[in-house]
């Protein structure tokens, strides 16, 4: 056993960080003796992209004080310029695939954050923190694997960390300045554990290394006390490799499957066959027992159903019973499609994409909006016909007294990137809210982002379409979250709130905007522009909503300034309405009480009638319809003109292409 399990699993499940593993880490407070220094520093973060980490650290860091630049990590002769030019007092990599130059972090305080706890090595940190969650049900192929076996001897780290450690030539064996615990929550993905959890983590945790600062010194100070740490180390783990997650549908049940897929979710996905394809699998989620029932007599490894992006996929008995699984994403396994003649790059797609012939000849098992509550769910078929346990994308429902009612809509769209099928869905949902007796509607997006606009990959995957192109779904795409936006700014009987319980970028950010409030917690980092996707000029209504809520000279400012924001800043701005709460587990309950007291709030009747007064006025001074066509006459000239950079930078960014340099408006050394 590497880690004591916590032992309150339901304070593990809510993200509080186990007792004894919370007063072992250091956090902001570190009692740093006298040598350390509080001025702010000059900063150089070090990153192989500017990822959601390196981008809450540019945030923090700046809302601290500290003067910050960014180098994309692109060869060590460019790193050493970019260290030159910058003369930091520290760098810090959050997010790096290669070593610091060894003449940099020689001369120079060289931190790196790394996703484990002090002990733990490697590049799959978080893969085998999840892997080992719970021991395999079976023995499936995790077991199997000879390189790493898995066992009940290794089962089941709960608690996890981030370290901050200096950088030396081994990689991750540096000296600690500081680390901070947190809990594993048990049905996360890779993805998303890091984009919360870690994040969070990693931001305490680099805050409280920076206090440990001595000018002139590479060494940090030392503290009142000394730095606690775990008492078990799980040392050097290797990278956890394709074979560790080959996907046998007879042998693995569905926690196996589950456990397998969502350890390598985002990247790189575990390996399977699907409809005699090899492919990467993601965002796996589970089937009812009524479902799983259904899958009975099937062979395992066939597609009985779709719904939604997904395919439900029949998998090995597990020990209550039949087992399925819902598969959402899919990839052309790279291995595969490069020993193959394909010149056609495999894109992550909705797996109902990547198979849509295939998938059309599929029964589709929809499950209502609102679903039933669990108790009326039955293994006979409740959940067929949607009890609360099944999973879709979509999900409404509601609460508080009547005359003031909360309608809560989710829409969990995987990496908050909304194709035209996901904004279709998203219409018809929100026409079906509008008929509910509700005095609010909250729009809570998805739990780890709210939106990132269109669906890139969808489009990219259009240019290989015959009769189609990248350029004309591209449009269609627009359209098609206009009309969500449209939904949105135009339900006037009622007032909304837009939800932030992960980040939101581009498309998606001016999505939340459409509606009357919008609300964040202070872990929320916001993308509220275009222009790095090729010098997109945008839509969702922007140019109307933008200026209204900040006034048209700090629009254009931060449309060219091209930053993250905090949401913190972002509402000392008044680009979104309130930030509170320290994460989204802190923000959720304040979320659903602040929206019950705007439903039962006693001027709520006035509230619409100005909210009713001011769509009626802005629309006799110049028409939404006005506003649309504009932003659309710009984004036709970005598909289909002759500048190709919205192309070029959407082929980038779909496929991973590692940066070239780093753009200007982030490496402020180099300006
Ligand atoms: N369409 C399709 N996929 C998208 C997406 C979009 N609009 N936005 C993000 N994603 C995917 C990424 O490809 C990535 O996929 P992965 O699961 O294979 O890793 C995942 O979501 C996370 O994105 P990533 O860029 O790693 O997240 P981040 O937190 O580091 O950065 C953004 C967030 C929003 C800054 C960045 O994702 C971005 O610029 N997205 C594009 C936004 C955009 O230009 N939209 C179109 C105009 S409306």
């Amino acid at each position: 056993m590497l880690w004591t399990p916590p032992t309150n699993p339901a304070a593990a499940r809510h993200g509080a960080a186990p007792a004894d593993l919370a007063a072992a880490s250091a956090v902001v407070d570190v009692g740093a003796d006298a040598g350390a220094t509080s001025r702010p520093l000059r900063i150089l973060l070090l990153a192989h992209a500017f990822n959601s980490l390196t981008q809450r650290l540019h945030v923090a860091l700046r809302a601290a004080g500290h003067q910050v630049s960014v180098e994309l990590d692109i060869a060590d002769a460019v790193t050493e310029e970019a260290v030159a030019l910058a003369d930091p007092d520290v760098l810090i990599a959050p997010f790096l695939k290669r070593r610091i130059p060894e003449a940099v972090w020689r001369q120079r305080v060289c931190l790196v954050v790394h996703p484990g706890p002090p002990g733990d090595r490697g590049p799959s940190a978080l893969d085998w923190a999840l892997l080992r969650q719970r021991p395999p049900p079976v023995a499936g192929p995790v077991a199997a694997a000879p390189d790493r076996p898995l066992g009940p001897d290794m089962a089941a780290p709960l608690s996890w960390g981030v370290t901050v450690l200096q950088a030396t030539a081994d990689f991750d064996a540096g000296r600690v300045w500081a680390w901070q615990a947190f809990a594993v929550r048990p049905e996360a993905t890779k993805a998303s554990l890091y984009r919360h959890e870690v994040v969070q983590a990693a931001t305490r945790a680099t805050l409280a290394a920076l206090q440990r600062w001595r000018p002139g010194s590479l060494a940090p100070a030392a503290l009142a006390r000394p730095l606690a740490e775990p008492a078990q180390r799980t040392g050097w783990q290797p990278l956890v490799t394709r074979a560790m997650r080959q996907i046998d549908w007879a042998r693995c049940t569905a926690d196996t499957v589950l456990r397998l897929v969502r350890s390598a979710d985002g990247a790189p996905g575990a390996a399977a066959q699907l409809l005699g394809q090899p492919v990467r699998l993601f965002d796996a989620q589970a089937a009812t027992m009524a479902e799983c029932a259904a899958a009975r007599g099937a062979a395992a490894g066939s597609v009985l159903a779709r719904r939604g992006p997904a395919l439900l996929l029949r998998c090995a008995d597990g020990p209550a019973g039949p087992g399925a699984v819902w598969i959402g994403q899919v990839r052309r396994d790279s291995a595969a499609a490069a020993a193959s003649a394909s010149t056609v790059a495999p894109l992550k797609l909705a797996a109902t994409l990547a198979f849509a012939a295939e998938a059309a000849a599929l029964p589709e098992w929809p499950v209502p909006l609102m679903r039933q509550a669990a108790a009326a769910a039955t293994p006979q078929g409740g959940d067929l016909a949607g009890g609360a346990g099944a999973w879709d994308e979509l999900h409404y429902s509601e609460f508080g007294p009547p005359r003031a009612r909360v309608g809560w809509l989710e829409f969990n769209f995987h990496n908050g990137a909304m194709g035209e099928r996901a904004c279709r869905r998203l219409v018809e949902a929100l026409r079906w809210a509008r008929g509910r007796d509700t005095q609010v509607l909250v729009l809570a997006g998805g739990a780890d982002f709210f939106s990132n606009g269109i669906h890139l990959h969808e489009i990219e995957h259009a240019a290989s379409v015959a009769g189609d192109s990248a350029a004309e779904a591209s449009l269609r795409a627009i359209e098609a979250i206009d009309d969500v936006a449209l939904e949105i700014l135009t339900l006037t009987d009622r007032l909304s709130v837009a939800a932030l319980r992960g980040n939101a970028g581009a498309g998606g950010c001016f999505l939340a905007l459409a509606a009357d409030r919008v609300w964040a917690h202070e872990g929320v980092v916001l993308n509220p522009h275009y222009k790095n996707m090729g010098n997109l000029y945008g839509s969702e209504y922007w140019t109307y909503t933008l200026p209204r809520r900040i006034g048209a000279e700090a629009a254009r400012a931060l449309m060219q300034g091209r930053l993250p924001l905090g949401a913190a800043q972002a509402a000392a701005q008044g680009l979104i309405d309130d930030c509170f709460g320290a994460d989204r587990e802190a923000f959720e309950p304040q979320l659903a009480a602040a929206a019950l007291a705007l439903a039962g709030a006693p001027d709520w009747p006035a509230r619409v009638q100005a909210k009713q007064a001011e769509r009626a006025a802005d629309e006799a001074r110049r028409p939404l319809a006005a506003y649309r066509a504009d932003e659309l006459a710009q984004m036709r000239r970005n598909f289909f003109g002759f500048d190709p950079s919205y192309h070029v930078a959407r082929h980038h960014f779909v496929h991973r292409k590692p940066h070239a340099w780093t753009p200007r408006h982030l490496a402020t050394h180099r300006r």
